[in-house]
Parts: C-alpha cells; structure tokens; sequence
C-alpha cells in the first residue's frame, strides 16, 4: 500500500497542523508499518518518548543522575498535565490507571446507606462501573442512567439527581460509540447541588480539548496509556482542592503526608497532617519509567498545540465518517444533534459482543484492513477508527479505499 511520508494539509484549510515544527510521520515509527487507528485501544510511542525511556533506564543502569533529577521530572510531568487540563498542579496525583483514580475516589467518602451514584452504565467502561457497584455493600444506590441515541444525555442525568446523590460519573468521549458527552451542563448542574462529578477522560484527553474549571469538573482521571501517548502503569487523578479537603484516601503513605525528611525519626508521635490537596491520594514511588514517557509526551502534544491535534483529528474523523456514510456503511456521529469525537464506530451498537461483531460485512470488512496492517478495533459490536496527530488524509482515503473492495454480502 502506498504510505505517505507527512502530515500534510489542503489550502486554507484553518488550525492545521501545517506548520509543525516536525515531521510527524518520521517521528511515530508505527506510521513507518501500519495504518495506526487504534489509538483508542493502545497508546504508540512517538521517537522523543522512547527516547525519554531510554534515558531514565540509563539512568538506572549507570546512576547518572541524582534522584532530585527524577523527582523534577515527575514535577514537570505534573504541571504540564495540570496545564493540560486548565487545573491547579497541586490539583493531581499520579495513579496507575484510570481504575486506580477512580477507586480512590469512590473509597474516600463517608458513604451513608441511602446514599446514590448517577451514572449511564451501558456506555460506561466497566472500569468505571464496576468501583460504584462495589459500593452497593454498603448501602449506597448505582442509579442507572439509559443511554439516548448513542450518548449521555446531560439532562436525563441531572434528572436523577436528589438530595442523596453524591457523585455523578461519566466518560468525556465513550469507548464505544464514541461520542462526546455535554459536560459543562452536568458539572453546572453536581457544582449547584454540592454533588461531586467524576469524569473519565481517558478516551479524549491529549487529543480532545477539555478545561475543568469551563467544565465545573471535580475529579478527572484518565492513563497515559491512550491520547496522552506514554506507557501503560500511568495515569492523573485531578481533584478539586474543595473536595480533596473532605476525602479521606483509605490507603495513606509518605507523598500523602506532610512530613518533612529531618523530622521522620519523630514520626510515630506526630499527628499525621494529611496534604490538603489531590496528592493525598498518591501512594508511595511513582513508576518514573512512565512519568518520563508522559513528560516527553506532554511536550510533544504542547509543541504541537492542544487545538491543533484536535482541529486535525476532528477533521480526519469527519472525513472517514462521510467516507464511509457514502460507501452505505452505518456510521455515528452524522446527525445534526450528535457530538462526535475523534472516533469512528460503524455499524449498530450492541451488534455483538464486547470485542466482536454479528455483522458478516463488518466482520468482513475487518478482516481485510487486518490483512493491509490497518490497526482498528471492534467494540460492542462496531468497527472502531480513532484519530490521533500522526494519521493522514491519505491514510483516511486509503482505508476508504480498502472498505470500498469489501462488497456487501448478499
Ligand atoms: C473509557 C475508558 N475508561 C477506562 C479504560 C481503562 O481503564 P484502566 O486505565 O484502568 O485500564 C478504558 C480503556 O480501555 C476506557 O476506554
């Protein structure tokens, strides 16, 4: 297949990528192998990112740096996501996973029996289910939200808030089918009713713009392990210093604790001061082989520019999406009142199981960008296309071409 060698973009088209400072093609070697659409599954690395790895291995193979270095860089690493997301540095705490951050936020309320969790469940992760299912032992309600047309709807959400809801969780782009979720009228609606809402970013940021003070966001987690392009073993819990205060971390350990180092012998007769902020709910070391990844990583998407990946993802994703509207294919996110993202699912939601798809086209079509190494998923039933900075047109326009081989079965 013929592979383009550079992000390239049409006349006047506006807030392209045109005049990056790299080439972007050289710098994700994936792009050198495979047409990579699976950002949404499985983060790739960019050359500066390895790179970043390989100098933190160095570093520990041969001890050139001192830990005051490693510790500057999870520093940086973390003002540069705050900056990311429009928060407060001292408003993050490096987490595993977007599991973990979601798990320390659900364990640190005072939960009453009685008390609700609103949520939209069929187009949550499990992930992010199954922490607040977790909770029914002690009395707390999962009050399950229906999905309307593909998406959460903001006001049936706010509709199920009472005086005992507590939290309120949503994704900001699904998994599956990929659209955007309205999040500023649910963060208005938690922020007037004291009501704490959660948003699983993983599936947008790094590619998607999103501000948590616009979006009266109290909690955000997401890995780097996706859009943010660093390693698995990583990920930010952002939240809100107004509620970090009223969290209680159940696991507890030095970064949580303010503890200066000449005073540890003394410790056992302190009373612990828990920081005020989100580092509360950090546990122990970070993985610093990670946290160089994403600090190379958030330099990378910077010098890009936050609106630029998502003014050129949005547009390839729109492209694909007519592409394939054309060839008769059923695609999401072409109705006026839809809120698409940088992904494209195809085909009917639920058409299948988690990973696989009923539909002998779909089913068909897969298969034969498989065997032209075009790196997509299945989800709930739909082939799934997601965006990044290194995808092309002419990578669009060459999987439009493979689809259009694949003839509909009769
Ligand atoms: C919306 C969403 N949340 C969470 C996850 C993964 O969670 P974790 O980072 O805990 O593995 C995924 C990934 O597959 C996802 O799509």
């Amino acid at each position: 297949m013929p592979r383009p060698m550079a992000v390239t973009a049409r006349e006047g088209e506006a807030r392209t990528i045109r005049s990056l400072p790299l080439d972007l093609h050289t710098a994700f070697p994936v792009s050198e192998e495979k047409i990579y659409l699976s950002i949404c599954d499985s983060t790739v690395l960019a050359q500066s990112v390895r790179a970043a790895v390989d100098r933190f291995l160095d570093q520990v193979m041969y001890w050139r740096e001192e830990r005051s270095t490693r510790d500057s860089v999870v520093e940086a690493t973390r003002a540069k996501f705050a900056a990311l997301i429009g928060g407060q540095e001292g408003d993050v705490a490096i987490v595993k996973n977007v599991s973990e951050g979601i798990n320390a936020i659900a364990t640190a309320f005072d939960w009453r029996p009685g008390d609700n969790v609103v949520l939209c469940a069929s187009l949550e992760h499990p992930n992010n289910v199954i922490p607040w299912l977790h909770l029914k032992r002690r009395g707390v309600e999962v009050r399950i939200v229906p999905p309307s047309d593909g998406a959460i709807n903001p006001q049936q959400i706010i509709a199920n808030i009472d005086e005992h809801t507590r939290v309120v969780t949503c994704s900001s782009v699904t998994f599956a089918p990929g659209l955007r979720t309205d999040l500023a009228p649910i963060g208005r609606a938690c922020r007037d009713r004291g009501v704490f809402f959660l948003v699983d970013a993983v599936q947008s940021v790094g590619i998607l713009r999103l501000n948590v003070e616009v979006e009266s966001i109290d909690g955000l987690v997401v890995s780097t392990a996706k859009g943010l392009l660093g390693l698995y073993g990583m990920g930010f819990l952002y939240c809100r210093r107004h509620w970090a205060q009223r969290l209680v971390p159940v696991y507890l350990s030095r970064p949580a604790v303010d503890l200066p180092p000449d005073r540890y012998s003394e410790m056992a007769s302190f009373k612990l001061e828990i920081r005020p902020d989100a580092r509360r709910f950090e546990v122990g070391s970070v993985d610093y082989a990670s946290c160089y990844a994403a600090d190379a990583a958030l330099d990378l998407i910077f010098s890009i520019g936050p609106d630029a990946i998502e003014a050129h993802t949005l547009r390839l994703a729109d492209r694909m999406r007519r592409g394939l509207a054309a060839l008769g294919l059923e695609v999401t996110g072409l109705r006026a009142h839809d809120r698409p993202s940088h992904i494209v699912t195809v085909g009917r939601l639920g058409c299948g199981g988690h990973e696989v798809t009923d539909d002998p086209w779909l089913r068909a079509i897969s298969q034969r960008l498989k065997d032209a190494s075009v790196a997509h998923t299945i989800r709930r039933g739909m082939l799934r296309f997601a965006f990044h900075i290194f995808n092309t047109d002419q990578e669009v326009d060459s999987v439009l071409a493979l689809v259009a081989s694949v003839k509909r079965p009769a």
